[in-house]
């Protein structure tokens, strides 16, 4: 005979521990009751643990978040769901934070109730929803972990944070680089120092130079007075190169310098600058294809991926999508000041279905959208339709390579695509973070196709690229 599931219901209201007993031993489950967190807390550590607890927020002696906070310090393992009011949205995301699998906002109906014990417990194990891990992020937002793969890199993040040594964060964009890069940060004896970025991609090969190492009054034309570049100001700090793939070669080899010896001098000047600073870099390139072609020195890789971290794409790890929307839709409602909406099973399985090639940022993207216009219709049928054209491409790429058929598709959506982009950007002044956002694509993205396809402005056109904000 299977297992009876033990639920733990914590409250202090007799009349909402009844209707919760009544509820689930009509489903069969064995049920205990604790009337405050203290005598939860005190259960808890007795054992047997329960499988499931559902938690009261306002209670005397203990409240509700007091005793999840002292549960998951032991027991991380327990499930935890709180039981809320409409009133209590900021509770219920601090809930989150602390861990807490999930939450009911009183009054809830049967079928509402139904749901949360499927996700936590359900018969189908494959689809029951794992414990997940959440960190939050000094300056605003969070890394959460729900799968064995994004578990291990955040143990790893963990283990590599106190070691000073360079870490280098791979994943196609959005899948989280920069996220972990500030949580190694944060977790490291630097934490109280400085944390920089420098978006290697976004600008020009002496500006970057300038930026990361700064200037000497003179240097250059306009160079009126010096300038400390980004890696004396983060002295003692740590430093994110972003999109490390794009730096020009001569930088490549001054950047290999300053991680060989600690030490690099400002433009127009000889006397070199010693500091120490942990340098941590992210790509989305394929860095071995960029060896092999002679973009990325080999010797700057070996010096920078001492540790690697590989950051998987969404769709190879879709089991964390609904806890994905869950923490962000409580986030989110707390920046609006709503009361976190239950999101429907329909949208959650769509939502599970897409293929998110932008990853979690196109993720929060769409349910930052689908807040704001509240239609989950017109949502789902949005997320069906990216579906749809995946899978289209897919099973073209799947055609077996017969020459000439292929290889016209292929011009065709290029040359469709190319169109798209030129038209885009004539629109927007070749501002290619907004000609970006109208295609609804990436900023990534679209310097990635700009450059593959080798779109310019028009020769009378006397602009220069102007991005970003
Ligand atoms: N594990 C995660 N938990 C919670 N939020 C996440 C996670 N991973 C990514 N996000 C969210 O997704 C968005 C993109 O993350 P981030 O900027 O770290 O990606 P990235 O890999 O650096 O992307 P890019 O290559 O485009 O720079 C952010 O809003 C971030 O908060
Ligand atoms: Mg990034």
């Amino acid at each position: 005979m299977a297992k009876q599931n033990t639920i733990l219901v914590v409250d202090d209201e007799s009349s909402m521990l009844r209707y919760m007993e009544t509820l689930l031993e009509l489903e069969s489950f064995r049920v205990e009751t604790a009337v405050n967190g203290l005598e939860a807390v005190k259960r808890i550590e007795r054992g047997p643990l329960p499988d499931l607890v559902f938690m009261d927020l306002l209670m005397p002696e203990m409240d509700g978040l007091q005793a999840l906070e002292r549960i998951h310090k032991k027991k991380p393992e327990v499930k935890v769901v709180m039981l809320s009011c409409v009133s209590d949205t900021a509770k219920v995301v601090q809930a989150m934070r602390l861990g807490a699998q999930d939450y009911l906002t009183k009054p809830f109906e049967k079928h509402e109730l139904d749901k949360v014990l499927e996700r936590c417990l359900g018969t189908d194990q494959a689809n029951v929803e794992p414990v997940c891990e959440v960190e939050e992020l000094d300056g605003g937002g969070f890394f959460l972990a729900a799968t064995v793969a994004m578990k291990k890199i955040h143990n790893e993040v963990g283990l590599v944070a106190n070691v000073d040594i360079p870490v280098l964060i791979l994943g196609e964009s959005g899948t989280g680089k920069e996220i972990v890069a500030r949580l190694i940060h944060q977790r490291s004896a630097r934490k109280t120092r400085p944390f920089m970025k420098v978006n290697c991609a976004a600008l020009p090969a002496e500006l970057l130079e300038s930026e990361l190492f700064g200037y000497e009054a003179g240097a250059f034309t306009g160079a009126n007075k010096a300038k400390p570049g980004k890696f004396e100001l983060c002295n003692k700090g740590t430093l994110l190169l972003d999109e490390i793939g794009e730096m020009p070669p001569h930088l490549q080899a001054k950047l290999l310098h300053v991680l060989q010896d600690g030490e690099f001098s400002r433009l127009g000047s000889r006397a070199s600058v010693r500091v120490d600073v942990r340098v941590l870099a992210a790509t989305n390139i394929d860095v071995q294809q960029s060896i092999a072609n002679k973009t990325f020195r080999e010797d700057l890789y070996y010096r920078l991926n001492a540790f690697t971290l590989n950051i998987p794409p969404l769709r190879e790890r879709k089991a964390e999508i609904p806890q994905l929307l869950r923490h962000m839709v409580a986030r989110m409602a707390e920046d609006y000041g709503r009361t976190p909406l239950s999101l429907s099973p329909r949208f959650i399985d769509a939502c599970m279905n897409a293929p998110w090639p932008g990853n979690v940022r196109e993720l929060g993207n769409f349910l930052k959208r689908f807040l704001i216009l509240g239609d989950e219709s017109v949502a789902i049928k949005e997320l069906a339709a990216q579906t749809a054209s995946a899978e289209a491409e897919a099973a073209q790429a799947a055609v077996p390579a017969n020459g000439d058929l292929k290889g016209m598709v292929r011009n065709v959506k290029d040359d469709a695509e190319i169109q798209a982009i030129t038209r885009a950007l004539m629109q927007t002044n070749w501002n290619r973070k907004k000609a970006a956002e109208i295609l609804n694509i990436s900023y990534k993205a679209m310097l990635y196709k700009v450059r593959q396809y080798g779109i310019k402005p028009p020769r009378n056109r006397s602009l220069h690229f102007v991005d970003k904000d």
